[in-house]
């Protein structure tokens, strides 16, 4: 079998098992031909796995809805096309001088300016490709001049809340203008170097930061502002050059590119001057012999990506961002929408299933939405979906504590906080019946004693 027929999305991924279809509201095997009625889903590609099932109790097999997107996305059917087709000339980069190696060296440069357009990079903006987002902040947080001071709001990501441990926290501010204020306060008592950083799109609440306005803010105080655009990315445009963001750090694995790679870009003096995030070949210029010393590359990308990288990683983000772009943020916007809506309306209408937000139901948001189901734990409930109707959401604390124990709070306490809520997370392969499912089995599950 070759792997573009491994990789093709009619492959199916789970054998079949008889069992007793004794579990409640899952459907039967068959994914509704929603294209047909819906000529927006017609543009919108694949993922792999969509035909994916899973068993529930008692046997049967379910089509599977993730409903978990947040938290690591399927792969598009054109990012795995894309790897595979790189395969057969995969070699080093940087290196050699064999036709496979230039061939795959080009493959991996051109991969950085596809991601450097794809989120509206400055032409001289660096692009270092990572591991992931947690990978891309730890790496500012080392490029750092000295003595910066670093501001983040309590709301983050432990991704872009722990490489800074002396960084000024902001409490969770009541409408986003407080925000824009907070960060105004907080930045005019600082000297020397300052690093805002915040997220564009919370992966708790969904809901859309003033990243423009804050960015205007740190830039009247000469600080510079990192945004986690973690979850933005896979959802909405980004134009780093027209909000003036100085650095964004996105994870390919949320943007259905699950190859092990994801980037800082941004600005490349404090790159080109801090320490090589790892030290090694690749990264320098020239090493002398016991007693000499080494010259590291100048260039901000060379020098914190030393050794070899994970080429296939690059080519699979830069598929994704092609993929994307190619089908254009309209249609993408309008059928996250329109089944956000659905699933947020659903969920109103349970009597004991309560959505958390910061800002309020209006506010704008991406398709993330975390609730509580009352008098059940948040594992119990993602427990009882998987197990009883084929569902995958996330459940817990979703590595932003602060931010969950307030939002907790906030919604009238919760009898043991650290339990934390259940998040739906939505992407381009979400269906109505998805949503529909979930709703009817949190129905279920809200009424049953
Ligand atoms: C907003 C946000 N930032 C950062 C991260 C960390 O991403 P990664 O685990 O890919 O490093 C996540 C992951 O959930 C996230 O949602």
């Amino acid at each position: 079998m070759s792997l573009l027929t491994i990789l093709s999305p009619s492959t199916p991924s789970t054998p079949r098992t008889s069992g007793t279809p004794d579990a409640p509201g899952a459907p039967e095997t068959t994914v509704p031909a929603q294209a047909a009625a819906n000529p927006v889903r017609s543009v919108i590609p694949q993922v792999l796995g969509a035909d994916l099932e899973v068993p529930v109790r008692g046997g049967r097999l379910v089509p599977y809805a993730n409903l978990d997107y947040a938290a690591s996305a399927p792969c598009l059917v054109p990012v795995g096309e894309a790897v595979a087709a790189a395969l057969p000339a995969y070699s080093s980069v940087h290196r050699g001088a064999g036709y496979a190696s230039q061939l795959t060296t080009s493959r991996y440069e051109q991969a950085r300016h596809t991601v450097r357009a794809f989120v509206g990079g400055r032409t001289d903006d660096a692009v270092v490709f990572t591991r992931n987002t947690t990978d891309a902040t730890n790496l500012l947080a080392r490029c750092l001049p000295p003595g910066t001071t670093v501001v983040a709001f309590d709301t983050e990501h432990h991704a872009s809340l722990l490489p800074w441990p002396d960084a000024v926290r902001l409490a969770p501010p009541a409408f986003p203008g407080e925000a824009v204020r907070a960060a105004d306060d907080a930045l005019s008592g600082i000297d020397g170097p300052k690093l805002l950083v915040v997220t564009a799109a919370s992966n708790v609440t969904g809901e859309l930061w003033p990243i423009a306005a804050l960015a205007h803010i740190a830039h009247r105080h000469g600080a510079r502002i990192l945004v986690d655009a973690a979850q933005l990315v896979p959802h909405r445009r980004l134009n780093l050059t027209a909000l003036d963001l100085d650095y964004v750090a996105f994870s390919g694995h949320k943007l259905y590119a699950p190859f092990g790679a994801g980037a800082l870009v941004g600005r490349a003096d404090w790159l080109a001057r801090a320490e090589p995030y790892l030290r090694g070949g690749g990264a320098s210029k020239s090493v002398a012999a016991a007693g000499g010393s080494t010259e590291w590359s100048d260039d901000p990308e060379q020098r914190h990506e030393a050794g070899t990288p994970n080429v296939l990683g690059a080519i699979a983000l830069a598929a994704a961002c092609d993929a994307l772009s190619a089908t254009g943020w309209t249609p993408l916007v309008r059928e996250e929408e329109r089944l956000l809506a659905r699933l947020r309306a659903g969920l109103a209408s349970i009597d004991g299933v309560r959505e958390l937000s910061l800002w309020g139901p209006d506010h704008p948001r991406v398709g993330i939405v975390s609730f509580t189901v009352a008098g059940r734990r948040a594992r119990e409930v993602a427990e009882a979906l998987s197990s009883g109707y084929g569902i995958g959401v996330r459940d817990g604390r979703f590595c932003a504590h602060p931010f969950v124990g307030h939002l907790l709070d906030a919604a009238g306490g919760c009898a043991d906080g650290s339990a934390g809520a259940v998040r739906a997370s939505i992407g381009v392969g979400t269906t109505e019946e998805h949503v529909d499912r979930l709703v009817a089995a949190l129905r279920d599950l809200a009424t049953s004693p």
